[in-house]
C-alpha cells in the first residue's frame, strides 16, 4: 500500500488573548520575566463566551475541508481528542459533524465517529487509529479526519492558571499525504500516575511539579521503546523534535534529557568528556542520591555547551514559536509545535522533503509516545495555506477584569451573563441550550 499520513492540518485559535507578563503577572504579583523566561510564554489563548470546543474544532474543520475541496462523502471517519467535553454520553465529534452539515452539502451518516480520552496524548491515539483503520484497508477510499480541541482551563488561582489556552488542530488522514507520513518506528512509556486528572470535575488536580517528573520519566521510557523498534537514535536523525508544549519551560527539560539519552555512547559524547566529562553511569555510583547529583551536574554542564546549545536552536526552538503566544492546548499542543517547526523550515527556505520528525507526545495519567515521521513533497504548499498568524494577530486583547469574567462564562458551576467580547464572522457559534440540555450550535455568515 501507499503512505498513510497527514494530508492537511488547519489550526483555530479562541478569538481572546491574554498577555501574560503585562496583564497577568502584575495582578498575581509576579516578575513577568517568570513567564516569558521561566514558563516561556508571552500569552495564552482564551475563548469568547460564544465559543467552546465545538465551535473551535468545527471552524477548524470547516476550513480545511474547504481548502481542500472535500464533502462530507470524501470523510469516513471524525475522530475528536479532547479533555474538556461537556457529555459523558455524546461524542463531541457527533456536534461538530452536525455543524459542519450546515454548510456542506450532503451528510456524515457513513461516517465513524468517536471521542478519544487520554489526557493531552488523545490527539496522537487518534492519528493511530486513523492510521490503522486505512491501513486495514476498511477506509473504501475515503479519508479520516482527526480534530484535537480543548478549553484548558485551570481553577483560579492554581498555578496551572499561568499555562491555559483555547484552541483546535484540524487534520486530514490520508493515502500519499501531503505534509507527513506516518511509520512503525514507535515506542510507548505508560504507567498508572496520578499527576493531573480530573476526577468528575471541569478544572483539573494537578501536582505541578510531580506532572513535570512523570512526563520526563515517561518520555524516557518511550523513547527508549522507540529505540528497540527504529534502533538507537541520534541528534542528527531529525530535523526537527516537535514535543507536547504544555509551556516551553517543559520542553526546554524534555530536549536536554533526550539530547543526553541519544549522544551517549557516540563520538559526540566522547567530545564533549574533554570539555564537560563522560555522562555519569548508574553503575559508577553505591548511592542512588549521589548519582542523581552527579547528573544533575553534569545536564547543568552539558545545557551550556555548543553541541547542545546549536542542536536545540536548530531542532527544538523551532518547535515552540506559536506555543510562546496560545498557551496549552492540551491535545492539540504537539501537533501545534509540528506546525510550528514547519513554518520555521518554510519561512527559512529549507528543503524538508524526506527529513525526519521526532515527535514526542504526552498525556498526564500517564503515557508518552515518541514516533518517527517523514515529511512529505507537498508540505510546503499545505503549511502555506495556514492562516495562525493572521488570527493571532487578530485576536482581542482582554483585561484582567475582562479575563476574570471569561473566565466565569466557561465554568460550569456558573450561571453568568457575559457579553461578548468580538463579534464572530464567517463561524460557528454557541447558540443557546435544547430541551434535552444539549448545546446548540450555528453558523455566523
Ligand atoms: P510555579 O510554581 O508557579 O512556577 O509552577 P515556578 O516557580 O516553578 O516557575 C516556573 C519556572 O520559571 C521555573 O523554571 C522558575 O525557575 C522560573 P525551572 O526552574 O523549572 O527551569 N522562574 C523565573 N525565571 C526567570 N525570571 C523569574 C522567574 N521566576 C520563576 N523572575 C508549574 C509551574 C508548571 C508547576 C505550574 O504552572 C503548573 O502546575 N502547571 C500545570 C501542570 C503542567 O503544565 N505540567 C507540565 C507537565 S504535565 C503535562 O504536560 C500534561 C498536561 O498538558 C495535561 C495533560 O496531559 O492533559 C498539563
Amino acid at each position: 500500500m501507499t503512505s498513510v499520513g497527514i494530508d492537511a492540518i488547519e489550526i483555530w485559535t479562541g478569538n481572546l488573548k491574554l498577555d501574560l507578563p503585562n496583564t497577568f503577572a502584575p495582578e498575581k504579583g509576579e516578575d513577568p520575566e517568570k513567564y516569558t523566561k521561566g514558563l516561556g510564554l508571552n500569552a495564552s489563548s482564551f475563548p469568547d463566551s460564544y465559543e467552546d470546543i465545538v465551535t473551535m474544532g468545527a471552524n477548524a474543520a470547516y476550513r480545511l475541508m474547504e481548502r481542500k475541496g472535500l464533502g462530507p462523502e470524501d470523510i469516513g471517519r471524525i475522530d475528536v481528542a479532547t479533555e474538556s467535553s461537556f457529555d459523558k454520553s455524546k461524542p463531541i465529534s457527533t456536534y461538530i459533524a452536525g455543524c459542519l452539515e450546515q454548510v456542506f452539502d450532503g451528510d456524515f451518516h457513513h461516517a465513524n465517529k468517536g471521542e478519544r480520552k487520554f489526557a493531552c496524548i488523545a490527539g496522537t491515539q487518534c492519528l493511530d487509529d486513523a492510521y490503522n483503520w486505512i491501513k486495514a484497508d476498511r477506509s473504501r477510499g475515503r479519508a479520516a479526519l482527526v480534530i484535537a480541541t480543548d478549553t484548558a482551563l485551570y481553577a483560579r488561582d492554581d498555578p496551572g492558571e499561568a499555562t491555559q489556552g483555547a484552541g483546535a488542530v484540524a487534520m486530514l488522514i490520508d493515502e500519499d499525504p501531503n505534509v507527513v507520513e506516518l511509520s512503525n518506528e514507535q515506542g510507548y512509556g505508560s504507567a498508572d500516575e496520578t499527576d493531573f486528572l480530573k476526577p468528575q470535575q471541569q478544572f483539573p488536580s494537578v501536582d505541578g511539579k510531580r506532572s513535570m517528573q512523570v512526563y520526563l520519566a515517561r518520555m524516557r521510557e518511550a523513547l527508549e521503546d522507540y529505540e528497540s523498534v527504529a534502533g538507537a537514535s541520534h541528534p542528527d536523525d531529525f530535523a526537527y523534535v516537535p514535543f507536547h508544549t504544555p509551556f516551553p519551560g517543559m520542553v526546554r527539560k524534555a530536549g536536554l534529557l533526550a539530547y543526553r539519552h541519544m549522544i551517549r555512547n557516540t563520538p559526540i559524547e566522547e567530545e564533549l568528556a574533554e570539555e564537560i566529562g563522560r555522562q555519569p553511569r548508574r553503575e559508577e555510583y553505591d548511592d542512588e542520591t549521589a548519582y542523581e547529583d552527579a547528573v544533575r551536574e553534569h545536564m547543568d554542564a552539558l545545557k551550556e555547551t555548543d553541541a547542545y546549545r546549536t542542536w536545540y536552536a536548530e531542532t527544538i526552538e523551532p518547535t515552540l514559536t506559536i506555543s510562546r503566544e496560545v498557551g496549552n492546548w492540551y491535545t492539540g499542543s504537539v501537533h501545534v509545535a509540528r506546525v510550528s517547526a514547519l513554518k520555521h523550515a518554510l519561512e527559512n527556505d529549507l528543503d524538508l522533503a524526506g527529513s525526519t520528525l521526532g515527535v514526542g507526545s504526552y498525556g498526564s495519567g500517564a503515557e508518552a509516545e515518541v514516533h518517527a515521521e517523514v515529511v512529505a513533497d507537498g508540505w510546503r504548499e499545505e503549511i502555506e495555506s495556514i492562516t495562525i498568524d493572521d488570527q493571532l494577530d487578530a485576536r482581542r486583547s482582554i483585561t484582567f477584569e475582562e479575563y476574570e469574567s471569561i473566565h466565569d462564562a466557561h465554568n460550569h458551576d456558573k450561571d453568568v451573563d457575559t457579553t461578548e467580547l468580538t463579534t464572530p464572522s464567517a463561524e460557528f457559534v454557541f447558540d443557546g441550550w435544547g430541551r434535552m440540555g444539549e448545546r446548540k450550535y450555528r453558523f455566523v455568515e
